[in-house]
């Protein structure tokens, strides 16, 4: 397993009680086994990850590189996440990231360690 895609899907990402998108967790999965990625590219749905204020958030994890995304709010932001997926396990590498979902990425400040640990490459990590 060389990358990792986490959705977040806690507290506030995904909480339409709070104002913001639905994060399309079904939709994910299916797409992830329709296309056989789960064992060249690992689908972790995540409780929270810290930056709230960024909802809706997700990370794209690589051997060398971690890329936060925030405010995925649109289809395209989810199957662009899939494409990238796809990508990475045709490859085997990390692909160029789509430019809907440059546009989206963050540094974050101030994740507890506990959180980097649990969605590093090759951490024992619980899932959903
Ligand atoms: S609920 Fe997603 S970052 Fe906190």
């Amino acid at each position: 397993m060389s990358s990792r895609v986490v959705v977040c899907s806690g507290c506030c990402c995904g909480n339409i009680e709070k104002g913001h998108s639905e994060v399309p967790v079904d939709y994910l999965k299916k797409s992830w086994e329709e296309n056989n990625l789960g064992s060249r590219v690992e689908l972790m749905i995540s409780g929270c990850l810290g930056p709230c204020k960024m909802n809706n958030v997700s990370v794209l994890v690589t051997e060398s590189d971690m890329i936060w995304l925030g405010d995925l709010g649109e289809e395209e932001h989810y199957e662009s996440l899939v494409e990238w997926g796809k990508e990475v396990a045709r490859n085997d590498q990390s692909e160029k990231l789509p430019e809907i979902l440059s546009k989206k990425r963050f540094e974050p400040m101030n994740v507890k360690e506990e959180i980097i640990n649990s969605i590093t490459i090759n951490q024992k990590v619980k899932q959903d």
